[in-house]
Formats: structure tokens, sequence, C-alpha cells
């Protein structure tokens, strides 16, 4: 092919684009103009499920058009049904507006977020600061990421919490394993999402290591967390992780987040919260004073595509430390590219991923397009809601 004729394809494939591109706009506009009258949900039919778990490679590239008619008529209308006012399905919400729109930018550029002078990372630098902000958590730059969901979150602070607690008896997990290395035990209120159990188990901790905590009518027994906690110290355990709920899955409960800080603190225990969907209602000054503590947390899960109604994904991290993730996670291969002299060093340091996607965009429109100045001091909230 020429050179004229390779520039005429790549304008011809340009114009495809744009029209499909637009036409498919058009049609997720259209649906979600028309989504609050139609049925929560519809049950897939048949043909059509046949049709989609059987798809075959076609002999032909596809034309952009007919992408967009079978998105259109055959996946849209069948999704899970949360986009829908009238959809109950407790945390996972209707997508945000600016959220969607902003996927599409997102993915037109297509970076991996790890390092480096382009506006993706220092976007998602902003947006785990806003996110610490909006639920009064304190931040540094560089103590926290975003993650795909607060499974993911949960594995990245405890990792960061097992890195610390078996540092300070001179275990080093990322050289020797957990061979040999002191067995950590973990304290877990009975009503834990199941991620706490599974990224346990997923560290090589085992679920075997999680003490129930002595929680009752929404009040902590220190005394017996304490003894408990004694006793593991007794027996030769090295008692490492304290774990409190902001917002429980069945209940909605919002464990007693102070008294677990406080006893964490005094016993030198890595105090972890999971506030994935329910940290949020930090934000409401009626109950802002029942998040109390949570500040004090050494990790704290959010998911901002729960009640935040950012698109998913997106989970959060934040550590008081970001040096607890970066002793962690760290590990530079030559061949990877570095931000020479950057204090704070790349997200890769920092949790699972190397390559990573451009999550930050979602957040960053929905927080800015719902959120102000006003909502930010959940602090205030629970003076004012405690006066
Ligand atoms: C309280 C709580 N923690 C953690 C999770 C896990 O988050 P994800 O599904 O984003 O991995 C959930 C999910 O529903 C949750 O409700």
């Amino acid at each position: 092919m020429g050179e004229a004729d390779a520039v005429g394809a790549r304008e011809g494939e340009l114009a495809a684009f744009g029209g499909a591109a637009h036409a498919l706009v058009d049609g997720v506009v259209d649906h979600l103009a028309a989504l609050p009258s139609r049925p929560v949900w519809r049950p897939l039919p048949d043909a059509l499920r046949k049709q989609l778990f059987g798809l075959r490679l076609s002999e032909q590239p596809a034309v952009m058009e007919d992408l967009v008619a079978t998105v259109l008529r055959d996946v849209l209308p069948h999704a899970m049904g949360n986009g829908h006012p009238a959809f109950f399905g407790w945390v996972k919400p209707p997508p945000s507006r600016a959220g969607v729109m902003a996927s599409l930018a997102a993915a037109a550029m297509n970076p991996s977020v790890v390092c480096g002078d382009h506006a993706d990372i220092h976007l998602e630098r902003a947006v785990v600061r806003w996110l610490a902000e909006l639920v009064g958590f304190p931040h540094a730059p560089g103590a926290g990421l975003l993650t795909g969901g607060g499974s993911a979150a949960t594995i990245v602070c405890f990792a960061g919490a097992r890195s610390r607690a078996l540092a300070a008896v001179g275990d080093d997990v990322g050289r020797d394993g957990l061979a040999g290395a002191a067995q950590l035990i973990a304290y877990v209120p009975a009503e834990a999402h199941s991620c706490v159990r599974r990224a346990l188990e997923l560290l090589g901790l085992g679920s075997g290591v999680m003490r129930e905590l002595p929680l009752g009518g929404g009040r902590l027994d220190a005394t017996a967390l304490r003894a408990s906690i004694a006793a593991d110290r007794a027996s030769g355990a090295l008692p490492a992780l304290l774990v409190g709920s902001a917002g429980t899955v069945n209940a909605g409960a919002i464990d007693p987040l102070e008294a677990l800080a406080d006893v964490a603190t005094a016993e030198g225990l890595w105090f972890h919260v999971d506030g994935a969907y329910g940290a949020f209602g930090v934000l409401d000054p009626a109950i802002a004073a029942r998040y109390r503590g949570i500040e004090q947390a050494d990790s704290l899960v959010l998911d901002p595509h729960k009640w935040l109604g950012v698109p998913v994904d997106a989970g959060c991290a934040l550590v008081q430390r970001g040096d607890d993730l970066r002793d962690a996670f760290s590990l530079i291969a030559p061949y990877l590219r570095q931000d020479v002299d950057a204090p704070v060093g790349t997200f890769a340091e920092y949790g699972l991923e190397q390559t990573r996607p451009f999550r930050a965009l979602k957040p960053w429109a929905t927080i800015a397009r719902t959120r102000t100045r006003r909502h930010r001091r959940p602090g205030r909230a629970r003076e004012r809601a405690r006066a």
C-alpha cells in the first residue's frame, strides 16, 4: 500500500469510528432516558442467550456500525438492572452519568497508570486524596491507590500489615516466605465481609488465624479482646491485625471503630477498616459520629463503585504510611521505567498490578459532579453531631 492509500485508509477508519461512536453515544443516552419506564430486569430471551454464549469469530472483520447495532440491540437492554431507579440490590448503584462519559475518554487514552508525567498519574493521586478527604482519613502522597474493588484493596492492605508485623520480629516475608515465620493472628468481627477471610487465605496466613471479636450489641468487650490477645501471645503467636467494618453486608452495622482503634494502639496491632460501601455514610451528619476512629486506622478500604455510583471498577486502598505498602510491594526490575528521584515512586510499588488501567477519570468526574468542598470534612460533621 502506498503512502496516499495508507493515509486514505486511516482517514476512512477514523470517519467510521466517528460515525459509529456518535451513534453509540446517542444509543446510550436513549437507553438511559428510557430506563425508568422499563422493567428493572427482563429475562434474557433463550435464543439470545444461546447466541451470545455461542458467538464465533467471523470470517471478515466486522464493520463499526454492526458492532454498534449489536451492542444496542443485544447487550445494552439486558443488564443486571442496577441502572434502574427501582433496583434495590443494596450496594450496587446505577452508574453516574459523568462516570459513564469519562469511561469513553479513559479508554481512548488507554495509558498504563504506573509512573511518568502524564495526566492520568496526577489525576489518580488527586482522586485518592479526594476520597481520603471525603471520609476524613489523613492522607500523604503515595499513601493509597485505586484498585479493581474492595477485595483487591483488602489484599493490598493486608500485605502491608503482614510485612510490617513480620519485619518487626526480624522476618522478611518477601525473601523467606512464611515457612518458619511467626504465626500472625487476626481479630475479625463475625460479620466481616468474606474478602477479609479470602485475603488472609491468599496471603498464606490461613483463615485459622482468625479470632472472633467480642462484639455484642454494637459494643466491644475490650477486656475480653485483650485477654484473647494475651493468650495468643502466651502461646507464641504474633497478634498482628485488628479488623473493623464501617458498614457490614447483612445489617449495615458500623463497628465501634474508636474502641477498636484504642485496643489496636495499646496492643501494637495494625487496625484495618472495611469501609467498602459504608464509609461514605460519614457524609451524613446524622450518623457521622458513629465513624469516629476511622481516621486512626492503619488501612481503610473504600469502594467508590458502590455508594458513590462510580462505574465499576473503582476500589481504593488507603493507608496511614505509604511506606508500609512500598515495603511490601516494591520490586523494581531493571527493564521497568522509573521515576528517578521521585520520593513517592511508581504505583506498581504500592500494589498488585504492573500494567494499571486509567481508573481515576470515572471517580474524578463523578465526585466533581456531585460533591463540593462542603462535603469534604466529615471530621467537622462528626464534631457537629457530637455537640
Ligand atoms: C462491606 C464490603 N466489603 C468488601 C466488599 C468487596 O468489595 P468488591 O466486591 O468491590 O471486591 C464488599 C462487596 O460487596 C462489601 O460490601
